[in-house]
């Protein structure tokens, strides 16, 4: 089988596209290169000891799918193209729905045209905003607080549309909840642009001494250390669990929406114990006001994930930690210029 990774040269692109090629699948990417590099593909197939076929394509330009698929003609794609930043959204929101939504529909009706039927998409338990109840099931209530979440939410409802309409249409919705960590060759890993927003990035530049000290936001949640919950899960379980998306995705039709997290809630201060537990690194940090917009906690319901697609996660928080600054002590710049 042949899979098409749109922004397959991303953070968990990248890794799922080495752990698609080592289950013998062929693996071919379109990615823009607005947020990652051809670089990281370079190092997929170092890995993997196999080739990758890319495009430098925008799923958004029909005419550029067009030629892809007749070209290559893939038998599923996974779907991770599309803008990330929770903060730049707020800012930009009519920026995030162009794009999002357009390169999904561009992709949905070119994977018509070539009679491609199966489809796993990039979601996010964002999806969820604050759960009513945890563990969070996939039964739970949606509504999300921010328009990146809102593109999540209307792609997920746009695919269980089409699935409903079109019944050779198989939907795997992966809900992703807090993918950190790295390949341990620490020849891949999170590359983020610019400023990084999330916990882990910003762990590793304090640890490295590109910043003097990470920011805690908040240590006043009703939470047991008073810092916020989240649900950190491996990126190569995150990216096994597309693997087994995509074997279920070949054997059955219709939409199912999945958890990808360890069901295990882990505080920020956690995070920084487990780092320095792990690394032998110390963290700086210092006790800085909340951050507008987080929930205090959230963790995954995996019993779904288990049941239904035959994955649970195998890395510890520690195995996280540990493969992060791997990454981050071999490659200081990412993948740009040592
Ligand atoms: C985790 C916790 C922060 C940075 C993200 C985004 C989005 C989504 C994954 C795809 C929070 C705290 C963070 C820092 C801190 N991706 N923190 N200091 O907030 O769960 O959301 O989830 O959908 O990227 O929605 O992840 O890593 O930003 O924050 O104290 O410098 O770490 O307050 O409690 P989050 P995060």
């Amino acid at each position: 089988m042949k899979i098409l990774l749109t922004g397959g040269a991303g953070f968990i692109g990248s890794h799922t596209c080495v752990e698609l090629l080592e289950a013998g699948y062929d693996v071919v990417v379109a990615d823009n290169y607005v947020n990652s590099q051809p670089e990281a593909l370079r190092r997929v197939e170092a890995i993997a000891g196999r080739k990758v076929a890319s495009y430098e394509a925008d799923v958004c330009d029909a005419a550029a799918m067009d030629r892809l698929f007749a070209a290559e003609k893939p038998d599923a794609v996974i779907h991770f193209a599309g803008l990330k930043a929770v903060g730049e959204s707020v800012e930009k929101p009519l920026m995030y729905y162009r794009n999002n939504l357009d390169s999904t529909l561009t992709l949905l009706e070119t994977m018509k045209k070539y009679g491609c039927s199966r489809i796993v998409f990039s979601s996010s338990a964002t999806v969820y905003g604050q759960p009513e109840v945890l563990p969070v099931p996939e039964t739970a209530r949606l509504g999300c607080s921010s328009p990146y979440g809102w593109t999540k939410y209307m792609i997920e409802q746009i695919l269980r549309d089409q699935a409903a309409a079109d019944k050779e249409l198989s939907v795997v919705l992966l809900r992703y909840f807090n993918p950190v960590g790295a390949h341990p060759s620490g020849l891949i890993g999170e590359n983020p642009n610019g400023r990084p927003n999330n916990l882990m990035p910003n762990v590793l530049n304090a640890a490295s001494g590109r910043m003097k000290e990470l920011k805690v936001f908040g240590g006043d949640y009703d939470t047991p250390d008073g810092t916020c919950v989240r649900d950190y899960i491996h990126v190569v379980d995150l990216a096994k669990g597309h693997v087994c998306a995509i074997r279920y995705a070949a054997e059955h039709t219709g939409c199912e929406a999945v958890n990808l997290g360890t069901g295990v809630g882990y505080s920020v201060l956690d995070i920084i114990k487990s780092f320095e537990k792990s690394t032998g690194v110390k963290v700086p940090y210092v006790m800085a006001d909340r951050r507008p917009g987080d929930i205090p906690a959230v963790y995954a319901d995996p019993r779904k994930a288990a049941a239904l697609l035959g994955w649970h996660t195998e890395k510890s928080l520690d195995d996280m930690c540990r493969d992060a600054w791997a990454f981050k002590e071999k490659n200081p710049n990412g993948y740009g210029a040592e």
